[in-house]
């Protein structure tokens, strides 16, 4: 096994509108980042992963960029990129950028050129395609549905043409079929890596390679109009090894830096062509595999079937490529709210479930909030709902006849919107995060969860977490141990072995607000071997190996 600092790396994403507020207009900004540089020193992590910085117009908050080269101006200038950079640098901390680029913003120079004539030199930058017509009536170009809602063909009546956008219509897709833009997004990319940063989270890149000739899609209509969301068509299509073979080889190739690619509908037999090294196309995947099973697979089967996915992917990578591991993230609901219990055993499961992501195999990545247990929140109405899609999707069911009060029944557990309320620093007014009116609102639990009490407190979550991070650096088998699942049939507890050389963990994890047991190793028993750290602030092993509610405990063997 190759040893690399991105493997041995615990990567904290940083959703910026939400982290820290410095000016008082609600929305959080780079230098509110800077002043939390301490903090993020003191919890251990080793990278920074930016979501989107770049000016915006903030459809779907920076995910819609129209400069690739500047700072969003809520968010500060590059100014105070720039500071941001070196004061990471100087403390040993890495940063990654989000590259948006299967689609730019309506807003982008290039698609203002773009839209003004079927003949301008940049019209190739984008996917534009004539309607059809049926029954007298003007159609989009085939019947895709946006990943956002509605048709994923916006027309253009300066041109009579519909353009192609698989999120929303502030969103179009780039044609990575065109050389001449290919080129502008490897020079933009040189560009940054050339200031300095550290890699690169790839954003829907599965999706940047169209099906040839664009065809309908055949699946059941999922839009009353007849329109298909069909992901599986629109993702990785023949061409994209060659979109990451080039950006490798020209570009990334040339600095010491990481990738992650967000890729959904990757499977574990995919996986190797994309990040196996002599591949020379991009170092791990975030997959969503295991996003879904809270929500679609019910109580019973869903650890084993988490326990089988982790299984694939490891049979799949380990040994030649590498693999990321996180429950959330700005687009998810919060874990502790869908994997854990945010009721009473909220301390014990947010702590459980960090367990879970820096014992297994792969780079684990922290959501902000999730190291003091951030929890989702009670939305009371689409007035409180910012994001674009839960908005689009709103829209469809209330013409659909959906009534507002049963759409949030079936979405408030599950809208990314969850997990974009404010950072929450204190137990002051909007819990620390600004001083102003906060652009989305502050979850009402902030007095009780927040990082000022959590760092006053021993056992909080937050200095469990700081103690996980040290650990990952001390055990080099928490990184490079080969796994073992010994558990494959349980439904409730979860223990795996990481072995390197003559160094071996035991993880025992009960998943559930049940008591358990779990039968520990005679030595251990006897009194070989230790715990290195465990929930319950056990100091030797329980008796009969019995577990309580949520316990979480690392042994070494
Ligand atoms: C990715 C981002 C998400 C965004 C979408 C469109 O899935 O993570 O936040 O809305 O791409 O850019």
């Amino acid at each position: 096994m190759v040893r690399v600092w991105w493997k041995e790396a615990v990567i904290y994403q940083v959703y910026v509108r939400s982290f820290m507020d410095s000016d008082g207009d609600g929305i959080g900004d780079i230098p509110g980042l800077i002043s939390r540089l301490d903090y993020l020193q003191e919890l251990g992590i080793d990278v920074i992963w930016l979501n989107p910085v770049y000016k915006s117009p903030n459809d779907d908050n920076g995910y819609d960029i129209s400069d690739y080269r500047d700072i969003m101006d809520e968010f500060g200038t590059m100014a105070d990129w720039e500071k941001l950079l070196e004061l990471c640098h100087a403390r040993g901390i890495k940063i990654i950028m989000d590259l948006v680029v299967n689609h730019s913003s309506d807003e982008h120079p290039w698609f203002l050129e773009s839209r003004r004539s079927r003949d301008n030199p940049y019209r190739n930058y984008y996917i534009w395609r004539p309607g059809r017509e049926a029954g007298g009536k003007k159609l989009p170009p085939n019947n895709w549905e946006s990943l956002f809602s509605g048709s994923a063909w916006e027309y253009d009546g300066g041109t009579d043409e519909y353009y192609l956008h698989l999120f929303s219509r502030k969103q179009p897709d780039l044609n990575w079929d065109c050389p001449r833009l290919r080129s502008e997004i490897l020079d933009m990319m040189t560009w940054w890596l050339d200031k300095g940063i550290d890699g690169f989270r790839m954003d829907a890149v599965h999706l940047m390679q169209k099906p040839a000739g664009l065809p309908d899609s055949k699946k059941k209509p999922t839009h009353r109009e007849g329109y298909v969301n069909d992901e599986d068509l629109y993702s990785h299509n023949p061409g994209l090894h060659g979109i990451f073979h080039e950006m490798y080889r020209k570009v990334l190739s040339r600095y010491d830096v990481m990738t992650v690619a967000e890729m959904n509908r990757t499977t574990p037999a995919m996986a190797n062509d994309y990040v196996a090294p002599e591949r020379e196309e991009l170092n791990m995947i975030f997959h969503f595999e295991i996003c879904g099973l809270p929500q679609y697979v019910p109580g019973k089967k869903r650890i084993p079937a988490l326990n089988r996915i982790q299984e694939k992917w490891y049979r799949a990578t380990w040994g030649t490529g590498w693999n990321s591991q996180f429950f959330n993230n700005h687009d998810l609901p919060r874990q502790v709210s869908v994997w854990g219990d945010d009721g009473p055993y909220r301390v014990e499961s947010a702590k459980l479930l960090g367990t879970y992501l820096h014992t297994m195999p792969g780079s684990p990545y922290i959501y902000q909030g999730e190291e003091i247990g951030m929890t989702n929140v009670p939305f009371g109405s689409m007035e409180d709902i910012n994001d674009v899609s839960l908005r689009n999707e709103w829209a469809k069911c209330a013409a659909g006849g959906e009534t507002e009060e049963h759409f949030l029944d079936r979405k408030r557990k599950w809208t990314r919107e969850n997990a974009r309320t404010p950072m929450q620093w204190d137990s002051s007014e909007n819990g620390g995060f600004t001083t102003g009116k906060p652009w989305l609102k502050v979850n009402p639990n902030y007095r009780d969860i927040n990082v000022e009490a959590a760092r006053g407190d021993d056992n909080s979550i937050y200095h469990y977490y700081r103690k996980l991070i040290a650990l990952r650096k001390t055990y080099p088998s928490m990184v490079y141990g080969e796994y073992k699942l010994l558990t494959p049939w349980n439904r409730r507890i979860v223990a795996y072995r990481r072995t390197l050389e003559d160094q071996t963990l035991l993880t025992v994890l009960n998943f559930s607000g049940k008591p358990g047991k779990f039968p520990l190793p005679r030595a251990l028993v006897k009194g070989k071997g230790k715990i290195l750290l465990s929930n319950y602030g056990r100091e030797t092993p329980p008796e009969e190996g019995r577990l309580d509610p949520w316990e979480a405990a690392v042994y070494l063997l």
